[in-house]
């Protein structure tokens, strides 16, 4: 795992765009993992300035969101569906019919289960990720995966946290409206992806990044699985960095 540590959120957002970049495979379009959230927007913002001096091109890209709610309407402006349109699809030219997100909105547990299982395929079918963009939690969760979850686990459905509740209601008018499950990538379906970057910024992912860097590889820290994967770039900055030996 290489880590890189840099001054401020912004050098991060362009090292670890950087670090995208050059996982992307030469002479056919890329297929990216999209991670929401806070932490990678700077990074898109670096990628369609690349896109823009015609250092890559998205144009005909595929990307494989990392997770969706479960319950929410199709349309709904907080479904990553949305989210992803309009911070990485109208940012850095990636086509809407190449943005693929788990489908949340199946009215049975089956119809989930069956969603799930399928995005595993489309992302087979694509022939894999190159570059999974990830943040992480404070709590040292990946995509939905939360403390406990299985190392080899696939797409499928999950309970979200009360923290991760708590934390994601900002983006709802009431705390009753944040969905109580989602479907997630699994760590295995993370693991996949020829390269994975994560970024984090700020005290708040001090700890997580420690022990997704230094502490044992294990499911009480998902973020601990990047020590596994041959080509994981970790970008943090300095403050995110703090709890680092
Ligand atoms: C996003 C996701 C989450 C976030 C994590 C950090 O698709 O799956 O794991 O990456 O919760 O969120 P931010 O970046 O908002 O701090």
């Amino acid at each position: 795992m290489e880590v890189i540590v840099t001054p401020t959120p912004e050098t991060a957002a362009s090292a670890a765009a950087q670090a995208v970049l050059a996982g992307l495979p030469a002479g056919k379009p890329p297929v990216l993992g999209l991670a929401t959230g806070s932490s990678p927007l700077g990074l898109y913002a670096e990628l369609a300035a690349a896109a823009a001096a015609g250092r890559v091109d998205f144009s005909a890209a595929k990307g494989f969101a990392l997770d969706e709610y479960v319950g929410l309407p199709a349309g709904h402006p907080q479904s990553y569906r949305q989210v992803l349109i309009h911070e990485v699809c109208d940012v850095i030219g990636l086509p809407l019919t190449g943005l693929n997100v788990p489908d949340g909105t199946g009215a049975t547990d089956a119809a989930l289960e069956a969603g799930a299982a399928a995005y595993d395929a489309a992302i087979r079918e694509a022939g894999g990720v190159d570059v999974q963009i990830l943040g992480i939690g404070a709590n040292g969760h990946v995509g939905f995966n939360e403390p406990g979850s299985s190392l080899s686990s696939r797409t499928r459905v999950k309970r979200l946290a009360a923290g991760t509740r708590r934390d994601n209601a900002r983006f709802f008018a009431d705390d009753a409206d944040v969905p109580t499950h989602c479907i997630t990538q699994g760590l295995g379906t993370v693991l996949d992806a020829r390269r994975l970057v994560l970024i984090a910024t700020g005290s708040a992912k001090a700890a997580a990044i420690a022990a997704a860097v230094e502490g044992p590889l294990s499911a009480s820290c998902p973020g601990s699985i990047l020590q596994w994967h041959s080509d994981a770039v970790v970008v943090v900055d300095e403050t995110a960095a703090a709890r680092l030996s």
